[in-house]
């Protein structure tokens, strides 16, 4: 099976020039001025396109148990979501519960994606649990199973939470075996006190979630993780980084030349605190961690992303719909109606990425649509070691391409998205930038508004180690 992307504009985070593709068994094997005397058995005519590496977005949680529910997309729906929005390749994040060994926690995720996936996928291990046994596990999971990123949480305290010697011990094994750690930095100890005191004096409001979560508290929590990395001499990844004070710590550790590196997600860059005080419990809409800030962090965060104090753009995908019943799923926003800190934490975002950054960051001039693939595709492949597999568009890479329109509008909404949840938080915003057509490892999988790809054709890849610099 052979594919040529004729008469697009080809753009890299580093190349942006007119040229054909060709692509055999998967891999892109030639790529020239002009192809036409190649014999294809698909011509996919990219005349006034753009063609770009696809999408990939490192932070996902298909079908994540959280809350009391589990994250309303699953491998199938979530990945053929992603493919429809220009994302060609996942990372999700398996869960070691406590009790479990991270290969435990690897195999329920496994099971999750096979023959579910539409698009390739990969994992980062959330770690629960610290003894010698796991650390040494950790060795284990990089050099065989492909999992070379661990994520630490000092926020939700009894689930998730690991205090500062749990993490430290964590920093230092990475910083042996070549691991990444992945820090979810909120002070969760003190964000339980003040969840407590709003709780106490009647304040159930979705608001109070985000009042609860002061940006300090994920400052001083991304200052704090930023120094054990530091003092345990190993690289640190901040994710979902929503709030000028964290972003503060980032810059000011970089400027030292502490290799500290940070993702942000479009919800951070185009919603705001504003949207908690929509009417009744539309609020719960918007209630993930960290919350949405008021607007003004949000130039901040365009301004890390324009000088590389911010590395990357994923998603944090993580929905639950807002009414019972939706496709046959339970209660899942609705389990918190009297309590802000029973709502499920998460929102929809895998489908809208390429879009809305396109739209935002390049239409409006912020930044070149070499960054726009930097932060989207090439960069993510360094940093969790896809690359130059993954994330770029070079004789001997996948075929992981999207033809993407700079012209054609579309208006966002729930009634036309293909994510399994039942609200989008963007609706109603028209965004300019569409991919048309989008190729995972060589198969078309998007035509148009067509899915022509299939599920469980997406494969998990093993990843190598943080390859950023
Ligand atoms: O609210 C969020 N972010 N839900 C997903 C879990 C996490 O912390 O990334
Ligand atoms: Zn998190
Ligand atoms: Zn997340």
């Amino acid at each position: 099976m052979s594919v040529l992307i004729k008469n697009g504009r080809i753009i890299t985070a580093s190349d942006d020039y007119r040229a054909d593709i060709f692509i055999e068994r998967e891999q892109i094997t030639l790529i020239g001025a002009d192809l036409s005397q190649v014999q294809a058995d698909t011509v996919v005519d990219a005349t006034d396109k753009l063609v770009i590496p696809g999408g990939i977005d490192v932070h996902t949680h298909m079908e994540l148990p959280f809350g009391g529910t589990f994250a309303s997309d699953d491998f199938a729906t979530g990945t053929r979501a992603a493919a429809f929005g220009g994302t060609t390749h996942i990372i999700d994040f398996a869960v070691q519960y406590r009790g479990q060994t991270l290969r435990q926690g690897l195999e329920t995720w496994h099971k999750k994606a096979e023959g579910k996936a539409c698009v390739d996928y990969s994992f980062h291990m959330i770690m629960t649990e610290v003894n010698p046994g796991i650390l040494s596990e950790m060795d284990a999971l990089i050099e065989q199973e492909g999992v070379t990123s661990f994520k630490l949480f000092m926020a939700y305290p009894g689930v998730f939470y690991l205090d500062d010697g749990e993490i430290f011990r964590v920093m230092q094994r990475a910083g042996e075996n070549g691991g990444l750690i992945c820090m979810h930095a909120e002070n969760g100890i003190v964000i339980d006190v003040l969840v407590e005191q709003a709780l106490a004096a009647g304040n159930t409001a979705p608001k109070y979630h985000a009042l609860t979560r002061p940006s300090s508290m994920e400052g001083e929590a991304t200052h704090r993780a930023i120094r054990l990395a530091e003092l345990a001499r190993t690289p640190v990844y901040i994710v979902h980084l929503s709030a000028l004070e964290a972003l503060q710590a980032v810059t000011e550790a970089r400027d030292l030349g502490i290799p500290a590196h940070a993702e942000t997600c479009p919800q951070y860059l185009f919603l705001s605190y504003d949207n908690y005080e929509e009417p009744g419990f539309d609020g719960a809409k918007y209630v993930m961690s960290p919350p949405l800030r008021p607007c003004h962090h949000q130039a901040h965060l365009w301004r890390g992303l324009q000088y590389n104090d911010l590395q990357v753009i994923s998603t944090d995908h993580c929905p639950f719909c807002m009414k019972e019943g939706f496709q046959g799923l339970p209660r899942q926003k609705e389990l918190g109606l009297d309590n802000f800190s029973k709502i499920p934490n998460g929102a929809p975002g895998v489908e809208t990425r390429m879009s809305l950054i396109y739209d935002g960051g390049v239409r409006t001039g912020k930044f070149s649509l070499n960054r726009f693939v930097e932060l989207t595709s090439t960069t993510p492949a360094r940093i969790f070691g896809l690359w130059p597999r993954k994330g770029t568009i070079a004789v001997g890479s996948d075929a992981d391409l999207v033809v993407f329109d700079p012209e054609a509008r579309k208006t966002i909404s729930a009634s036309t998205h293909h994510m399994r949840v039942d609200y989008n938080p963007y609706e109603g915003r028209e965004v300019q930038g569409v991919p048309t057509q989008v190729l995972s490892r060589g198969q078309l999988v998007i035509d148009g508004d067509q899915f022509v790809g299939s599920a469980g054709r997406g494969s998990f890849t093993k990843r190598g180690c943080f390859n950023y610099y």
